[in-house]
């Protein structure tokens, strides 16, 4: 997608420098474009974990290039299997509830099986990872034209008015190649003319809707309203949103949808104001072992004080307050589930489908190792 008129992606190899890995560093934006040089395993792991890049298809892409990273500072001319299992289990440990990033991280670890000399593996390593970016933003491309169809219907069920469209957190092209999840039908729905507006979810506490979406959305063109994280059910009740689409981080094949804490409220509201709330999600994120319910999924716990802090631009530099009394306790939890029952469908690469494992094998039945559906 575009920044100042620029085609800019979220993860790329170092033009003049293969062992490096280049990121947007999130952790600016929208106040500073800063890109950032990761030369190890360890940058990788960092960068994941303290969220300088972030969202469910890009930590698994930087999961990829981390595993690649790792084989390209390996010590000697020949790599042990030891060793890419350590790296896999370290990557993996960055951060617990995106499913993509094991994904792409096994994938490696698979690819890279039987393979001894570095050379073969740092050939085998990068194309892997470049295989797993090539792919998710194919997956997010092909998700905004299944998902365009349905903002094409709301437009034309409003006679070509206003399609004002909620979404929560980040699932733009930010946190995935390009494109996005939730914003990939938006883009594409706003370039073919068709009249939307956003309502873009703050999503405290690290506001990467005020922060991130916002900023993408506008780069581009795209009408939207940044609102308070409670507004939405507000909005809903006076007829003022046409549809939720979300991102998500993992999903399960009953149609359950883990996303940024705060995804289920709004689930809520929709569902009882008969607004329709999507999820858009490429198939890494669907992970095929969850149980109905998708309960087991590991809900990522961070740092109280980023629910204790605010970040923003005072006098043209970024800085922190401190919102709360001294001594007072903060809690923060990442992700938070939505129930199959809540979502109207969900879009995929390979379609839309209703939340149900009968509607989701049908797009994806080499998964279906179950003959009862
Ligand atoms: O904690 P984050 O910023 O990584 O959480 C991101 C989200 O919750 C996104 O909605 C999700 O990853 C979907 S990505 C297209």
């Amino acid at each position: 997608m575009k920044v100042k008129g620029n085609h800019f992606e979220t993860i790329w190899i170092h033009p003049h420098n293969q062992a490096v890995v280049q990121i947007i560093d999130q952790r600016y934006l929208p106040f500073e474009f800063r890109i950032e040089d990761l030369n190890t395993l360890e940058d990788m792991y960092t960068a994941i974990r303290d969220m300088h890049l972030r969202g469910a298809p890009l930590i698994g892409a930087a999961g990829a290039l981390g595993m690649y990273l790792a084989v390209v500072n390996a010590n000697g001319e020949r790599i042990e299997e030891r060793q890419i299992t350590d790296a896999a289990a370290y990557l993996k440990s960055s951060r617990p509830t995106a499913v993509n990033l094991a994904w792409a991280v096994d994938r490696q670890v698979n690819a890279l099986q039987g393979l001894t000399t570095k050379e073969e593996m740092m050939e085998t390593a990068l194309s892997t990872a470049i295989a797993v970016i090539d792919e998710e933003r194919m997956n997010c491309l092909k998700i905004g034209q299944h998902g365009v169809k349905l903002i094409e219907q709301l437009s034309r069920a409003k006679n070509g008015a206003t399609v004002n469209i909620l979404t929560h957190c980040n699932a733009g092209w930010l946190a995935c190649i390009d494109y996005g999840t939730a914003t990939a039908p938006i883009y594409l729905a706003h370039d073919q003319g068709l009249k939307i507006h956003v309502w873009v979810d703050e999503t405290r506490p690290r506001n990467q809707g005020a922060r991130l979406t916002a900023w993408e959305l506008q780069q581009h063109g795209v009408p939207c309203t940044v609102i308070a994280d409670n507004t939405g059910g507000h909005l809903m009740q006076q007829g003022m949103v046409d549809m939720v689409i979300v991102g998500s981080d993992r999903a399960s094949a009953y149609g359950d949808v883990v996303n940024k804490i705060g995804t289920y409220l709004k689930a809520l509201a929709a569902h009882d104001n008969q607004v329709p709330f999507y999820a858009a999600l490429p198939s890494s994120t669907i992970d095929w072992s969850l149980g109905q319910g998708a309960r087991e999924t590991p809900i990522e716990e961070r740092d109280g004080n980023e629910v204790r802090f605010m970040e923003g631009l005072a006098n043209g530099r970024i800085c922190e307050v401190d919102i709360l009394a001294p001594g007072t306790r903060a809690v923060n939890f990442g992700f938070d589930i939505t129930p199959a029952r809540l979502v109207t469908g969900i879009i995929t690469e390979r379609g839309i489908s209703n939340a149900n494992k009968k509607s989701i094998f049908t797009l994806f039945p080499e998964k279906n190792l179950n003959p009862e559906y």
